[in-house]
């Protein structure tokens, strides 16, 4: 096993917070919320879909290795990690409850497709293996927090699905590094790292799919024109998935990369002079 430097690598002066927030969603999530778009929306409530067990996931990911982190400023931040993906669950477990019931999704089978990604990394992967895969998810959602913090897709809609998503995106921003410099302080390995997030990124996309593409169909949407169209320009068209995060994503394959090679702060201040205003 690779040891190098241990501590925190987060920028000096920044403080994690956990924020204690409560979103009443019902009126929004009966409706296609986002630019009254059935693809888009699937999609983000898809996404929603795979939080409160992903960060299960990487909470006990992280967790496991409480015990072999010595350094202070990085058990401070794992604890607020802690804190804040636990709200993060919470709030999307409900997110997803309200839009079941509302809108008769089976929320079991979509939230099944999470489950079993966690349970067979768990089964077939070392805690190392969990701590990289935690690390690359949350490339990842980092990656989703710089563009929705930068206006991307959701600049327009509903000002309290933009708060949830912005709280959400904030946060991940805020402890982007923790899983990282955890990972570097108890191995490092750049090759479990690299293979963990392209695995994790075709399990996690497969399973995006499936359920916007299950939401579609329960709507009776999915083999509309309209939907088809947006679904092929959100996926591969300009300002899609695919052109927006394919810089970013590819940053992680450097052997070196920190996720504060990015240094998207500015994104942090902006978000939290909205909320002290
Ligand atoms: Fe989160
Ligand atoms: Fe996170």
């Amino acid at each position: 096993m690779t040891v190098i430097a241990s501590a925190s690598r987060m920028p000096e002066g920044m403080t994690l917070k956990v924020r204690n927030i409560k979103f009443e969603l019902s009126e929004q999530l009966s409706r296609d919320w986002l630019d009254n778009d059935p693809f888009k929306t699937a999609f983000f409530n898809a996404l929603s879909m795979t939080f409160p067990d992903g960060e299960r996931f990487f909470i006990d990911s992280v967790r496991h290795y409480e015990g072999e982190v010595k350094d202070t400023k990085l058990k401070a931040e794992m604890s607020k990690f802690f804190g804040q993906e636990g709200m993060h669950s919470r709030e999307h477990r409900a997110y997803n409850k309200a839009l079941c019931d509302l809108r008769g999704y089976n929320q079991e089978k979509m939230e099944r497709r999470t489950k079993y990604m966690v349970r067979l990394a768990k089964q077939k992967m070392s805690p190392v293996g969990h701590l990289a895969a935690t690390c690359g998810v949350e490339h990842i959602t980092a990656i989703f927090a710089d563009k929705i913090l930068n206006g991307w897709m959701l600049g327009d809609v509903d000002p309290q699905m933009r708060s949830l998503w912005e709280w959400h995106s904030a946060e991940e921003l805020e402890h982007k590094s923790v899983a990282m410099d955890v990972y570097n302080h108890v191995s490092g390995d750049y090759k479990i790292r690299k293979m963990t997030l392209q695995a994790f990124t075709v399990h996690f996309l497969i399973n995006l799919l499936a359920n916007t593409g299950y939401m579609l169909r329960k709507d009776r949407k999915l083999w509309q024109w309209s939907t088809l169209k947006s679904g092929f320009g959100f996926l591969f068209g300009k300002g899609g998935v695919l052109r927006e995060f394919r810089g970013d994503y590819l940053m992680y394959f450097n052997i070196e990369f920190h996720p504060w090679d990015d240094d998207n702060r500015h994104l942090l201040d902006r978000w939290q002079a909205g909320q002290d205003a």
